[in-house]
């Protein structure tokens, strides 16, 4: 009898020790997590996150507690990285730790669903991410993708003539046009810009990149989507999605002949994918759900990115008239005002390139880049990340860094010039990630902004609406930061040739 009472009683401190050893343990790791507010009980940081404006949030957030700051969101961690140096020890040193995706993120769990590239974690990340780079980089050495841009550039200026120099706005002429380099690129189609289904798509798309703002709450309480009025977009994302998934089916499924019997007979990366899975034999990760989440990734990632820079690079040509000058003045004396450019002028247009560069640092089209996830434990400034915290790399730090950006808020195409006048690549500009996720679509993405801007200035100079009113400077709250609407006029630089 008094054994099995010792024992009890044993098992109970027993137990009871455990509870104390752990909680001790807890709490030291707690001391060694980065600061950050005090998380409230139940809703944690999430209060933190509440006004509209998240870019002051996160500069308030670096000014009180420096450059790692650590929020709760139900039982997730998530810190936030600040500073170049810093930014490059975490996402490029520490990689191996530090390249996964959040899996409880909303947008990965439910719309992305793992799968794609931007979407997926370890083997099949690695596997469709080397992928689709090998399939790019075999389209710029056919300089194929530079010949569809270019041919894409010219429907698209003929769109701007057609507003005869009358106020006009940007964004769904540049996203018809963008979608179009994609879809050539991935399915040889192409549409015209007042078609009906294209614009479906693009609608899709953009309230996606929307909502996806919202959906950062979804990430770390799941259960609010199931409020009523879908007050998180939730569903919204999801039938968009669904329309989007649908609409590349039908276009898939029109396309002519099977699949392709050589490398040789690829015409664009849907070829390239079914000429993989027929490679694979048995199991395989090229099937379609892949390929349609890859397309799909596609759209989203590259689309608004581009497109928002293009239309900050009006908005700052617009507040900077010197600045558009000295483009327009690069651009003609080296091209005139026939030849269209192509990227064998690139090295020669020094300015359009420092211009390009400071669009991109200004303009901060992607504030928080893609959210990255520790896949074990690690230190950093002798901070614990614990493994499974979300981390955030907030690239408006390091593009306004003052260590590497004298005078950060000015625009100022120059810093990226030598006295020579020739462009120098400044490794602190990162508006495309930093590390092993870095942007995939990134040389895609530079002959774009390149050929489309260029091509702009050559033809128009952009003047505002109301000479007297210049458009607010003032960015879009979503995944992406875009410029707010704004309107402005395209004053013809030459008569037009019809
Ligand atoms: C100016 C234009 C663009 C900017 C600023 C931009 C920026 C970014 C950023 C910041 C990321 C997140 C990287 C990370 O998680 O650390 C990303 C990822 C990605 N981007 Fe872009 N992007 C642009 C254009 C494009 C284009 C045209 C494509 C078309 C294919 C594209 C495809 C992707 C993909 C697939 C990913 C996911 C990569 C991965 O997770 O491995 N992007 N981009």
């Amino acid at each position: 009898m008094l054994s099995v009472t010792f024992l009890v009683t044993g098992g109970i401190c027993v137990v009871l020790a455990c509870m104390v050893i752990s909680l001790i343990l807890r709490s030291r790791r707690d001391v060694h997590l980065p600061p950050g507010p005090t998380p409230l009980p139940i809703l944690g940081n999430s209060l933190v996150l509440v006004p509209t404006d998240k870019l002051a949030v996160y500069k308030r957030l670096r000014a009180e507690f420096g450059d790692i700051v650590c929020l709760t969101f139900g039982t997730t961690k998530c810190v936030i990285f600040s500073g170049y140096d810093l930014i490059r020890e975490v996402f490029v040193k520490k990689g191996d730790a530090t390249t996964n995706r959040p899996p409880q993120s909303f947008f990965i769990k439910s719309i992305q669903k793992g799968y794609g590239v931007g979407g997926s974690s370890g083997n099949l990340w690695k596997e469709h991410r080397t992928f689709i780079l090998n399939f790019l980089r075999k389209s710029f050495r056919r300089e194929r993708l530079e010949g569809l841009i270019e041919h894409e550039v010219t429907h698209y200026i003929k769109r701007i003539h057609d507003a005869n120099e009358k106020p006009m706005e940007l964004r769904r002429i540049i996203g018809t046009s963008l979608t179009n380099v994609t879809l050539t690129l991935g399915m040889s189609k192409r549409f015209e810009h007042d078609d009906a289904r294209l614009i479906q798509l693009l609608k899709a798309i953009d309230d996606i990149m929307l909502y996806s703002g919202f959906s950062e709450a979804l990430c770390f309480f799941p259960a609010l989507k199931y409020l009523p009025g879908d007050m998180f977009h939730a569903q919204s994302m999801l039938d968009d999605k669904e329309d989007i998934f649908k609409w590349l089916k039908e276009l898939i499924d029109e396309r002519p002949g099977g699949v392709p019997e050589h490398e040789d007979d690829i015409e664009d990366f849907i070829d390239a994918f079914m000429l993989e899975a027929k490679s694979q034999e048995g199991d395989t990760t090229y099937t379609e759900h892949q390929l349609l989440h890859v397309l799909f990734e596609f759209f989203v990632a590259g689309v608004e990115t581009s497109g928002a820079t293009i239309r900050w690079a009006v908005m700052f040509m617009l507040h900077n008239k010197d600045v558009q000058d000295k483009l327009a003045d690069e651009i003609i004396s080296n091209l005139g005002y026939e030849r269209t450019p192509t990227m064998a002028d690139h090295p020669h247009l020094n300015y359009c390139q420092a211009f390009i560069s400071e669009v991109q640092r200004c303009g901060n089209v992607a504030p928080l880049s893609g959210p990255h996830s520790a896949s074990k434990d690690f230190y950093v400034n002798d901070y614990l990340i614990p493994k499974g915290a979300t981390l955030l790399m907030n690239l408006t730090s390091a593009l306004k860094d003052p260590k590497y950006f004298d005078d950060p808020e000015a625009f100022r195409p120059e810093r990226f010039l030598d006295s020579e006048g020739t462009y120098v690549v400044q490794n602190s500009l990162i508006p495309f990630s930093i590390g092993r996720r870095i942007c995939l679509g990134k040389d895609l993405a530079k002959i774009e902004l390149f050929l489309f801007i260029t091509s702009m200035v050559q033809n128009f100079e952009f003047l505002p609406e109301d000479p007297n009113t210049l458009p607010e400077i003032l960015g879009c709250d979503g995944i992406s930061h875009g410029p707010v609407t704004f309107k402005f006029i395209a004053k013809r630089r030459r008569p037009v040739k019809m």
